[in-house]
């Protein structure tokens, strides 16, 4: 907020753009005197329908709010189909393996190779609303899996492959999936990912709904189970290369995407199809300034919804060039990205702050080995870009001349939310900027009151519902209510992000408001990291917060107290053996920084912990709490460490 330093959009860039100023107004008006329409107007011209749906928005049901409804679309057909007649000979993927190796997949082949797997999802007996949990790694087979599915009316559900056997056990069953698509396992770093071990170990712990498991052969192969599991390559390659895609209504379910919220149970956040994939379609046009010409590279993981929005669905839907790396940043070095961006000449790039803040580290002079100058536009997501690191992405990776996009949204939201247009919306460092057309955005107190002073804080809410929200979480309408609509009433959205407006009413994202960590840009939950602990026979009680991390943006830090004597778990190297344990109970992305042994923890006499206190110990803030309350304030010295 004390930033005040302003980019316009480059005048050859705005000339050049999608939306100047003039037309972003232009649909700025007419989704604010015609919210509906505005959005019928784009669904009709940005879809390809099978048949036109009859109602724009019904909130009947509301909160659970429902898009277009009767009109019948297929998303693989949307994302390829469409493209074949124009574009069939046309790049679609670009893939680079870990060791440099490079695939490319025309839309005619990509298209080809969707159609013979969900001819085999078929062949399996998998159809319509069926689950399929997806533990693949990054990669085109990936993306295959995901509009393979879509085709054929499957309702995926990806988990992240730094996920382990106990997380994607909870979610194949909340899920009730009876296909699990998986790889022997894959290189990662120039390290290699066990992901069958970890599908063998699920579902020998559980997952009674499972019936087969289909195993892509990425290495050197894995242990087969007879009746149950089926590679790949023996059933694929023969199915016929062509598939009637399965024509669903618009609010058929396209996937389900587990999510961390602010209790120990990750919740199934359910998308629809037409209002989906509209929102992912949209915004890359929009925000993205997406022309035919572009080679689009988004770094996330398939596991996660950026992977979803702006590598399987978007930049296919929009028949646009991409790139999809399977490795790391920084193998063989950290040039790889910069290596890879001047080979394929990625002209938009779309990263993580974290990823921009590991790399920044290494220093200038390895980006300046590299021309970057096929670079046009950058983009980030996730997680506060803090102005240091949006500076040096400006000026090192940009040349000064490319608008940075800094995008607010969420898994929930399906899409960019609030973002810059880039040949319109001028930017400033740490800020997302303004709403996108057709979402309306306010920050509000307590209340639900708007906050109207300058640079004061509040909920951030969306208060007219958009396509691309979630539809529900699955299995579970009381949930979905309670989180989202539970406080403000049916009509408004709360992200549980706290924001505030500046003088040119810009927003500022101030961070989660709930009990949720955003560890480089990866979304856990306190409690879920707590329950993990607890879970653990020498643990009696345990309470984890954040803690401000130069690269990852926050750690995790957890306060634990022990059955038995403290000094002697300390001496057996009891923190260590924490953090190894919750790495093994829920992925390598929830390993604590550090397990703190404390006697006790720091309650209200109602018996809540005070996780203000220990955010502000774990930050080494001077702590102004009252803690008259503590009932045994010597314990202050060893929560502090
Ligand atoms: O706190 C916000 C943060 O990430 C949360 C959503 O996480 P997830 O559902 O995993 O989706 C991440 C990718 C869309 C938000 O509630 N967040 C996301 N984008 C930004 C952000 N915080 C600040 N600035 C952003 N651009």
């Amino acid at each position: 907020m004390h930033e005040t330093r302003s980019f316009a959009p480059p005048p050859a860039f705005a000339a050049a753009a999608n939306l100047n100023a003039a037309k972003l107004e232009q649909l700025h008006a007419h989704a604010a005197c015609d919210h509906e329409g505005f959005w019928a107007d784009q669904a009709r011209t940005q879809l390809s329908w099978r048949q036109r749906f009859e109602q724009t928005l019904d909130s009947s049901l509301a909160p659970r709010y429902r898009w277009f409804t009767g009109g019948l679309l297929n998303a693989s057909y949307n994302c390829l189909d469409r493209h074949l007649a124009a574009r069939g000979d046309k790049t679609a993927i670009v893939f680079e393996a870990d060791d440099g190796a490079i695939t490319r997949y025309s839309y005619a082949a990509l298209h080809a190779e969707v159609c013979r797997l969900a001819n085999a999802l078929r062949g399996l007996g998998i159809g319509k609303s069926d689950r399929v949990v997806l533990y693949l790694p990054m990669g085109a087979q990936a993306v295959i899996a995901m509009q393979a599915c879509a085709r054929i009316g499957a309702i995926h559900s990806a988990v992240f492959g730094g996920f382990s056997a106990e997380s994607l056990k909870d979610r194949i069953e909340d899920a009730g999936a009876r296909l699990v698509i998986t790889a022997d396992a894959a290189p990662r770093g120039g390290k290699r990912v066990d992901l069958k071990t970890a599908v063998d170990k699920a579902l020998a712990g559980g997952c009674a709904s499972v019936e087969r498991v289909l195993v892509y052969r990425r290495m050197d192969g894995c242990a087969m189970q007879p009746q149950r599991d089926l590679w790949w390559q023996d059933r694929v390659p023969t199915q016929c290369a062509e598939c009637e895609p399965e024509w669903v209504e618009s609010n058929h379910p396209l996937f389900l995407l587990y999510t961390s919220g602010s209790t120990g149970k990750p919740k199934g956040v359910q998308h629809s199809t037409a209002g989906y994939l509209l929102g992912a379609t949209v915004t890359m046009q929009w925000v993205f300034d997406l022309k035919q010409s572009d080679v689009f590279w988004c770094t996330a993981d398939i596991g996660w919804i950026t992977g979803h929005s702006y590598v399987a669905y978007g930049p296919l839907s929009n028949g646009v060039t991409q790139l999809i790396f399977e490795g790391i940043p920084t193998y063989p070095d950290g040039e790889r990205f910069w290596r890879m961006i001047a080979a394929h000449q990625v002209s938009v790039f779309y990263t993580a702050p974290t990823a921009i803040r590991a790399l920044m580290r290494l220093g200038d002079h390895l980006p300046a080995r590299h021309d970057l100058s096929s670079l046009r536009l950058l983009g980030t997501v996730g997680e506060p870009i803090n102005p240091e690191a949006w500076m040096w992405y400006h000026r090192v990776i940009g040349g000064g001349r490319c608008p940075i996009v800094d995008t607010w949204w969420q898994t929930e939201t399906g899409s960019m939310m609030i973002a810059p247009v880039p040949g319109a919306v001028a930017t400033k460092p740490g800020s997302c900027t303004r709403p996108l057309p057709g979402i309306c955005v306010d920050i509000v107190d307590e209340d639900g009151k708007p906050v109207t002073q300058i640079g004061r804080g509040g909920f951030l809410v969306i208060t007219r519902p958009w396509p691309s929200m979630l539809s529900t979480i699955w299995g579970n309408d009381e949930r979905y209510a309670e989180t989202y609509f539970g406080r403000f009433g049916d009509q408004v959205y709360v992200a549980g992000d706290g924001a505030q407006r500046d003088e040119d009413g810009y927003i500022w994202i101030l961070g989660r408001i709930d009990d949720v960590l955003n560890v480089s840009g990866h979304r856990l939950g306190t409690m879920e990291v707590e329950s993990a602990l607890a879970a653990h026979p020498r643990v009696a009680e345990a309470a984890v917060v954040g803690r401000p991390h130069d690269i990852k943006g926050e750690a995790i830090l957890a306060f634990v107290v022990v059955r038995g004597e403290r000094a002697d778990a300390i001496a057996e190297g009891l923190p260590r053996e924490l953090c190894v344990w919750v790495a093994e109970q829920l992925g390598a992305i929830a390993r604590p920084d550090e397990v703190r042994l404390v006697d006790g923890l720091p309650k209200t006499r109602s018996g809540k912990i005070m996780r203000r206190l220990l955010r502000s110990i774990g930050a080494g803030e001077t702590v102004t709490q009252d803690t008259s309350t503590l009932e045994n304030p010597a314990i202050l010295e060893q929560l502090r460490g």
